[in-house]
């Protein structure tokens, strides 16, 4: 899905396409909210065997296991397996006399018994089950099988379970059914079966949907709910007249009834293919849909608010829907496996989209586009979810991994190959490229953390509802797409592709580990003869099996190459121990003045290569595009032949390898490997290049200078230097749009004059300021006429509302609750942040608990907005720590995103002060952190490590920054 995560990742996308002012919201050392291990709490124990294909790579739970119920296991045993549900579900679209929103319904659940037992474990959570003779189920025996007499049944809510006791036990081999009939309520807390709302006209609309991953299922009706526990599911929904039910499969025709003298339509759904319960959905609502034609293969139909789809906002999806779907079955040679694809937007959800089969979810902001009014880089980011949902089709919900532990590869596949539909979608526009900005790069400052963790865990340690949505995080779905992609480029994708062919056909609607893949790609490299220093898995096993990267370093006077683990912080201390010592099998690609070499795998500790020696005027660079996952040294006679090159033609080195020196440098700068000043030397070529991703990347590192130093007197000579770099980029642009009146063709190039514009702007570029405060002017003028260009808005929004007052403010924050398009409003929401006023942001910050203003959905981001605005950072801290308990417990379900907030609050941290206080803070509400506590132990460890970087690097950035800012260009 795109459950905590590609949240995120949304925000990633709206800031640092848009961003901002001197400050963005993604810095060097942006920890997102990487999982900690959770050391200090006591794992349960499990009624797995500890015997997966994983070594171990944690140190031993310190509790010993105590003996227990099957009941207070987390993990259902492997005694029944469910062969089909039938289940009926009625949800109220109006409350209840006790003002209650609520559901009820009954299910069937027909299952076999493998082994014998005289215990049914069905998982059920905060459903108030109907008591039938004293129990809370009946259960009957099918096909001649007698059922045992229940003896007693009871609700345990820790794990989740309904218990039924039987009197006799259960035949192994026989098929019996057990009935359940429900009373639930139907809630906005996005998780199970939930209520979306919104106002159409005037009047308040009312969506009932679903949310199911990783563990909600069990809150819509009583099920198995483990991904291994696949089922057959015949859907029943009933719902008002004027409302359309969807579920996974098609419907067959709607009836009117009547029942409890309401009449009522009742819908029921085809059988579904044998699927796990996490990507059940269902829906009723009254939306509206477009179609593919009907000459199509198959069914895709767009779905949204009546408005949206009259407006045109779901043209793009379906326009994109198609090509998509084809290049999928083409890359895994395996044709779509339903017969329809539905994908809705739904006006309140968690994640970004959720892969639903046959009914795909999303938040609006991700399926919805509007050509006059989105940005492109909305545009990127539908076609990335699309692509990213539809991949999973095939990829997670065909062929299923057995347990969470393996979340990495589904989630991490789903990313990888969602740049590959998406370039498919969108050839024009380098998407093959942007994923090392807006994967790969990012995940290395969290996966250089000495506190990061291996992208694959062990079953037994992942048990609890928590403990899986906790590995939701950027290291499974980001990293997981890093690794996924080195593999693929050398083994060469379309061996890559074979391999994922006779994987999905052997183990389609069945479950995995990740071992099964690596068997099926390891098939197709013999097949192909690719050779390889070790098998695909031995390999691999150093990428997913131990936390980290190597830092790789390459003497170009000897040819001597070595690896070492990259930590960000030297200092740290890394107590996790590694199977391989920290060590990794890495293939290196390279480039010797401008010729690209024979690709050379490191797999010891050092090794030399003698062609990597240099002659005079000659320079080397390694990982080309990226492709591995590792950053490179160099000595440093290459480093200056590198900073000659960039400066003198720098186009002689490949795009991306401009931005990966960029942020190479300024990483091995933060780990003490180079000079601060070596770093910034590698963005002295600036002025001179024009390209997006070598820009987005200084501007990314460049951002933690802002952040560490724009309340001293580094400051003005940074402001000066970058002010000397941008004003180039900005002409350039000024004459590519024809004087601001064109869109640039390239989509880069139309991301990169963001850049140029809130650059120049925040620097104080001539002509810059009165560009962006006047067009705001003119659309204040004539609210019904924005002509800012959609690319631009964020931009301009922030600049202006920046440089005004309560007026300002007060118009952008009405054009934010009339809005009727989802990303318009969080344009407006990300700018009202910018003001420079305390009174507004205070307000605004007030407005974040008050739904009626911000939707809870969006109240975190608001928040981290709110801290990354200087002047809001402080105010945003007292409002957390005045207000946690609140936050905490009306703020916790389903939004998955206390770490975002505790790290985007405190991420400015870099004084003995700060960190005390945030000490206080962790004291203050000891363990009432929930999803957060990892998050607030990295904000004490990064807030550490800012303390002594600007003390070690004060002095020499100011005076390099003031001696740049003064020299001639
Ligand atoms: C479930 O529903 C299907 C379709 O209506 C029906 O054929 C089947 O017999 C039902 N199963 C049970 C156990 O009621
Ligand atoms: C479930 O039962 C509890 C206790 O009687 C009650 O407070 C709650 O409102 C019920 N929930 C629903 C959805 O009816
Ligand atoms: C169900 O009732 C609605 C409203 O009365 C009516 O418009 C519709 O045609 C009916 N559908 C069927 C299948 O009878
Ligand atoms: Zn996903």
């Amino acid at each position: 899905m795109g459950k905590g995560f590609y949240i995120s990742k949304a925000v990633v996308v709206t800031c640092v396409v848009v961003a901002i002012s001197a400050v963005a919201t993604i810095i060097a050392l942006s920890v997102v909210y990487s999982q900690e291990k959770s050391k200090n709490e006591a794992t349960a124990p499990s009624t797995i065997s500890p015997n997966t294909a994983t070594p171990s790579t944690q140190p031993p739970a310190t509790t010993p296991s105590t003996p227990k119920e099957p009941w207070q296991c987390y993990r259902l045993p492997d005694s029944l397996a469910p062969i089909s549900y039938n289940v009926t579900l009625w949800p109220r679209l109006e409350p209840n006399a006790d003002d209650l929103y609520i559901f009820s319904g009954n299910s069937k659940v027909v299952f076999k018994c493998v082994k014998e037992t005289d215990l049914i474990l069905i998982h059920s959570n905060k459903l108030n089950l109907t008591t039938f003779k004293e129990h809370h189920a009946t259960l009957t025996g099918l096909d001649g099988a007698t059922a045992p007499t229940v003896k007693k049944t009871w609700l345990e809510a820790p794990t989740q379970y309904l218990v039924v006791q039987l009197n006799s036990p259960l035949q192994a081999g026989s098929i019996y059914e057990l009935f359940t009939d429900f009373v639930g309520e139907l809630a906005d807390d996005l998780g199970g079966f939930y209520r979306s709302e919104y106002i159409e006209d005037g009047v308040k609309k009312v969506v009932a949907t679903t949310q199911m991953q990783p563990t909600d299922a069990r809150k819509a009706f009583p099920c198995f709910d483990e991904p291994a526990m696949k089922a057959v599911f015949h859907m029943t929904l009933i719902h008002p007249q004027e409302t359309v039910a969807l579920s996974n499969s098609m419907n067959y025709d709607p009836v009117n009834i009547t029942m409890h003298g309401l009449n009522l339509t009742q819908t029921r759904f085809e059988p579904t293919e044998i699927m796990s319960t996490y990507l059940l959905a269902f829906v009723v609502c009254e939306f509206t849909y477009i179609a593919s034609k009907p000459e199509a293969d198959v069914l895709v139909r767009i779905w949204a608010r009546r408005k949206a789809i009259e407006e045109g906002q779901g043209d793009y999806a379906l326009e994109k829907t198609g090509p998509i779907l084809a290049f999928f079955e083409k890359y895994y040679n395996s044709s779509y496996p339903l017969k329809k694809s539905d994908q809705i937007a739904l006006p309140d959800f968690s994640a970004g989209a959720m892969e639903n089969w046959g009914l795909i979810t999303y938040r609006e902001t991700a399926l919805l586009y509007n050509p006059g009014v989105s940005s492109n880089g909305d545009k990127e980011w539908v076609a990335t979810v699309i692509s990213h949902e539809l991949a999973h089709m095939w990829f997670g919900n065909l062929v299923t991994t057995r347990w969470w532990n393996d979340l990495w590869l589904n989630e991490g596949f789903a990313t990888y190959v969602s740049y590959l539909g998406a370039n498919k979608a969108e050839p024009t526009w380098n998407m093959k490229d942007l994923i090392v900005l807006n994967e790969i790069f990012g995940v290395m400052a969290v996966d250089a953390l000495a506190s990061s963790h291996p992208l694959s865990s062990k079953e037994e340690d992942i048990l609890k509802p928590e403990h899986i949505s906790e590995l939701f995080d950027s290291i499974t779905y980001s990293k997981g797409a890093a690794v996924l992609r080195m593999l693929s480029e050398f083994i060469t994708e379309s061996v890559f592709s074979k391999g994922l062919h006779t994987y999905l056909e052997e183990f389609k609607y069945n479950n995995t580990v990740y071992t099964d893949l690596w068997k099926h790609l390891q098939m197709a490299v013999d097949k192909a003869g690719i050779s390889l220093p070790s098998p695909v898995e031995v390999i691999m096993n150093r990428w997913i099996l131990q936390m980290g990267f190597p830092v790789v370093t390459i003497d170009t006077k000897t040819g001597s190459i070595t690896q070492k683990h990259f930590l960000l912080d030297p200092d740290s201390v890394v107590d996790r121990p590694s199977p391989f010592n920290y060590e990794w099998y890495v293939p290196i690609t390279w480039i010797k003045t401008g010729v690209e070499k024979e690709q050379y795998w490191l797999v010891a500790k050092e090794a030399t290569n003698k062609n990597m020696t240099l002659g005079v005027d000659e320079w080397l660079v390694a990982n080309i595009d990226m492709r591995g996952f590792y950053r490179v040294n160099y000595d440093s006679d290459n480093w200056e032949r590198l900073l000659t090159q960039l400066g003198s033609k720098h186009t002689d080195i490949p795009v991306i390898n401009r931005a990966q020196i960029i942020d190479d440098a300024f990483n091995l700068a933060r780990a003490k490997m180079v000079n601060t000043t070596l770093a910034l030397r590698t963005t002295k070529f600036l002025h001179e290049e024009v390209e997006y991703m070598p820009w987005q990347t200084a501007r990314r590192n460049l951002d933690y200078f802002y952040l560490m130093f724009d309340r001293s007197e580094v400051y003005g000579p940074m402001q000066a230097y970058i002010k000397k770099q941008v004003t180039p980029l900005f002409d350039y642009f000024k004459d590519l749009t024809v004087n601001w009146t064109k869109i640039p063709e390239k989509h880069t190039d139309q991301y990169n004059q963001v850049n140029a514009i809130s650059l120049a702007c925040s620097t104080g570029v001539e002509g810059c300021k009165n560009l962006t405060t006047g067009w705001f002017k003119e659309w204040m003028e004539n609210e019904a006429n924005n002509t800012i260009s959609p690319n631009l808005k964020s931009t301009v929004y922030c600049s202006a509302i920046a440089a005004g007052g309560e007026e300002e403010w007060d118009f952008a924050w009405s054009m934010y609750k009339n809005a009727t398009i989802a990303s318009e409003a969080d344009k407006l929401m990300y700018a009202l942040s910018c003001t420079k006023q305390p009174w507004l942001l205070n307000r605004y910050l007030k407005y974040c608990l008050d739904p009626k203003k911000i939707r809870k959905q969006d109240a975190t981001f608001t928040i981290v907005y709110i801290a990354s605005n200087p002047i809001g950072q402080p105010l945003a801290w007292d409002f957390i720590r005045s207000n946690w308990n609140h936050i905490f417990n009306d703020y916790g379900g389903g939004s998955f995103s206390f770490g975002r907030l505790i790290d985007g609050v405190t991420k400015r941290f870099s004084t003995e002060f700060e960190y005390k206080q945030l000490l206080q803070f962790k004291e203050d509400n000891a363990g009432n952190f929930g999803s957060g506590t990892a998050s607030l132990e990295q904000a004490l460890e990064r807030t550490k490590a800012n303390m002594n970087w600007v003390a070690m690097n004060e002095k020499q950035v100011f005076e390099w920054f003031t001696k740049e800012a003064s020299s001639p260009v």
